[in-house]
């Protein structure tokens, strides 16, 4: 499995003994992850430098891993950035315009491109795209860019439900509409990031639903719309 990047998927994916590969930009950030992950798995675990969010560097990072791996069968995107409040348009730059398109829509993009065609025919293999509820209307005020940020993405994965209709691999979306958190940092509403992992990994070994959009609002909703299909 490739995991493009979340650490939330691998509590479980590890206890059941599943290979989970990470990639990310940041050496330090993986060294982090390897802590978090028991002694006793941690040959499950494959971290890998790469910056997936330009096309050179995901084909380059999809290349390397092969060679670590040697098949993937189930990729999850949840690229971006948690949350970003720089306030009101007129207050902001097109440069951080840029930052958040490039962030939560290049990004995405680019690694799709390189990974999708992994598993695209294989009915046996899931994409899984992990994003923010934007898109309706303002996350609140000053959220604005995020805003606009997370609707594209959206936009991005329902062109992709749209373009490919009939594609044989499982490419769900899972929609979180309320914030994550650790057990430390945690507000009412939020998930938490380890029962968020686990829906998700329930959800991509389950394998039978494709084209379908989970959208999560409250930690019920985990049990309610991912376990039990009630969307
Ligand atoms: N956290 C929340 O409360 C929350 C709530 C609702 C929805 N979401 C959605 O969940 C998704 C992921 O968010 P998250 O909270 O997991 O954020 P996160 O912890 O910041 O992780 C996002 C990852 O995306 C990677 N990334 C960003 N830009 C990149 C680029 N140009 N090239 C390569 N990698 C890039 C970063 O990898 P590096 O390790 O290389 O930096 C980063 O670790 C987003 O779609 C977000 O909208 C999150």
């Amino acid at each position: 499995m490739v995991n493009v990047k979340t650490t939330r998927l691998l509590a479980t994916y590890d206890s059941q003994g599943f290979r989970v590969a990470v990639i990310s930009r940041d050496s330090a950030r993986l060294d982090k992850l390897k802590d978090f992950v028991s002694p006793s798995t941690k040959g499950n675990l494959i971290t890998l430098v790469g910056n997936v969010g330009s096309e050179d560097g995901a084909e380059e990072a999809k290349q390397a891993l092969l060679k670590l791996v040697g098949n993937v069968t189930d990729v999850v995107s949840s690229l971006g950035f948690s949350w970003w409040q720089g306030g009101p348009p007129h207050t902001q730059t097109v440069k951080e315009l840029h930052w958040v398109i490039e962030t939560l829509l290049l990004s995405t993009f680019a690694s799709w491109k390189a990974f999708f065609p992994l598993v695209r025919d294989d009915s046996d293999c899931t994409y899984t795209f992990i994003t923010g509820g934007a898109g309706e209307k303002l996350l609140m005020p000053g959220t604005g860019f995020l805003t606009v940020g997370a609707a594209s993405a959206l936009t991005f994965c329902q062109v992709l439900r749209e373009e490919y209709p009939d594609v044989s691999c499982k490419l769900n979306q899972v929609k979180i509409n309320t914030g994550v958190g650790t057990p430390e940092r945690m507000a009412p509403g939020f998930l938490n990031h380890l029962e968020l992992g686990q829906a998700v990994a329930t959800l991509i070994e389950r394998r039978n639903t494709s084209h379908t959009i989970y959208p999560v609002s409250c930690p019920a909703d985990l049990k309610t719309v991912i376990l039990e299909g009630n969307l």
